[in-house]
């Protein structure tokens, strides 16, 4: 494992990306900033954390092993891996919005942005990149956000969160690279937010539709039982959960 310290860079995932395509990276590379200038989000979106007081970093990950048509199994091994870390922190109530925003006691505490390296159509590697929210104090026009601090009254040790993530992100691989593909998905289910909860969706033209959330297809499309009883599936672009 090899950790890069940064103060300010664009993007740690930007980082990674470009290094990438000038060198050979080994497994489990590791890139963290203090501040990021232009931090990227989930649907080009934009992570903003001007306070050092957080995480973010991007892990590189040879994953030759997984099959295409399995990489959200990436998304999957990274959420547990951050719940079932914090849960050593004793952070409360913790669910994963999918595919892939940490909730603790319903507000978010952590996005994650996972971006593939395929080459001649096989998957070769992958970018992980996590913002999460740690000793923040306020989320002014953010209702919907919190850190783990505000959580549990504690100050973190910023390294002391990443190295338990870093290592609950190797058992989760591990698992992937055996191939425990029922049981990871299993156990994402069971951590889903709203799952066989009344839910509002919005689709891509911007109607809302009920429904309620029952699982995950193997190619991580989620499937939601409507009012009319049947069972749909949606992509990312389809469809976002709003409550
Ligand atoms: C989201 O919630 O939309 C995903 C946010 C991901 C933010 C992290 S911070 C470290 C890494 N570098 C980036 O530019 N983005 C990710």
């Amino acid at each position: 494992m090899r950790i890069i310290k940064l103060n300010a860079i664009d993007s740690t995932n930007s980082y990674l990306k470009q290094l990438s395509m000038e060198e050979f990276i080994a497994d489990d590379t590791i890139v963290v900033a203090n501040y990021q200038t232009q931090g990227r989000g989930q649907m080009g979106t934009s992570w903003v954390s001007t306070d050092s007081k957080n995480l973010m970093f991007s892990v590189f990950k040879e994953v030759s092993f997984l099959p295409a048509e399995q990489s959200f199994y990436i998304s999957i091994a990274t959420s547990l891996a951050i719940i079932k870390a914090l849960e050593q922190f004793l952070i409360p109530k913790l669910r994963v919005k999918w595919p892939n925003d940490i909730l603790s006691e319903n507000k978010k505490i952590c996005g994650v942005l996972i971006e593939n390296v395929i080459k001649q159509s096989h998957l070769k590697a992958t970018i992980i990149g996590i913002g999460l929210n740690v000793n923040q104090t306020d989320f002014n026009n953010l209702p919907k956000a919190s850190s783990l601090h505000l959580l549990t009254g504690k100050v973190f040790d910023l390294d002391e969160v990443l190295r338990v993530i870093l290592e609950n992100l190797t058992f989760y691989f591990n698992l992937l690279k055996e191939e425990k593909y029922q049981e990871l998905k299993d156990t994402y289910e069971s951590l889903l937010f709203r799952k066989d909860k009344p839910s509002t969706f919005k689709n891509a033209e911007g109607s809302l539709f009920s429904g309620f959330i029952k699982s995950i297809s193997n190619s991580g499309n989620l499937q939601v039982l409507l009012e009319d009883d049947v069972l749909k599936e949606f992509d990312l672009k389809e469809v976002s959960l709003l409550y």
